[in-house]
């Protein structure tokens, strides 16, 4: 399976998956890294890996549309069946978001559908939660809230701030992402109906 990953800064997730997908018994390939940033610091660690990187510059383009449109003509020159965002702080459009339903997947640093959105970590400790963690899902249209396919937990620690939290959450993010990918390009796990599927036997 062709996997694209979409990234705007660190790439550490992105990173995890080029590293699985490189073993030899992983069935996908990753075809193409794009980030909306110019300077996201995971666009060298991609071209390191011999793997082709595009930019596209959300500020060059006056609509969200137009963005869209020249990501998915991107995505399609680049034959990608799966598209990974690894920390790709953009909002799509639902045409977008419609068209690719079912290929895109997310990593999200809390237990959804707990703290969407922005800065979770600070938002789980604000709630005072004493587990947080992180979850993969499909992309639909409403933020942070397609069929969850994985999740790990964690446990927040009594002193934790938001980059202790952070940190721990990470390392489970590490962990997950890369097996959340191989369940789906395994097909262990597929998208129908706006749900996730089990093969069974898996
Ligand atoms: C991760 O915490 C991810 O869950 C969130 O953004 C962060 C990206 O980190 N969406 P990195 O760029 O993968 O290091």
């Amino acid at each position: 399976m062709k996997i694209a990953i979409l990234i705007s800064g660190r790439g550490s997730n992105m990173q995890r998956l080029i590293d699985a997908v490189a073993a030899p018994d992983f069935p996908a390939e990753i075809v193409c890294v794009i980030s909306n940033r110019p300077k996201a610091k995971g666009l060298a660690i991609a071209a390191e890996a011999g793997i082709p990187t595009k930019i596209i510059d959300h500020t060059v383009f006056d609509s969200r549309a137009a963005f869209d449109a020249a990501l998915g003509d991107a995505l399609e020159a680049a034959g990608a069946e799966l598209v990974c965002y690894a920390g790709f702080m953009r909002i799509l459009t639902d045409e977008f978001a419609a068209k690719w339903e079912g290929r895109m997947v997310n990593i999200h640093p809390s237990l959804l559908p707990a703290f969407k959105g922005l800065n979770v970590q600070q938002q789980a400790l604000d709630a005072g939660v004493t587990i947080s963690g992180c979850t993969v899902h499909y992309i639909t249209p409403a933020l942070d809230s397609g069929p969850i396919i994985a999740q790990a937990a964690v446990p927040v620690l009594p002193g934790d701030d938001a980059d202790t939290l952070s940190a721990r959450i990470l390392k489970a993010e590490h962990q997950l992402y890369p097996q959340a990918v191989r369940m789906i390009v395994t097909g262990e796990v597929r998208f129908e109906d706006g749900r996730v599927v089990t093969a069974e036997g898996a």
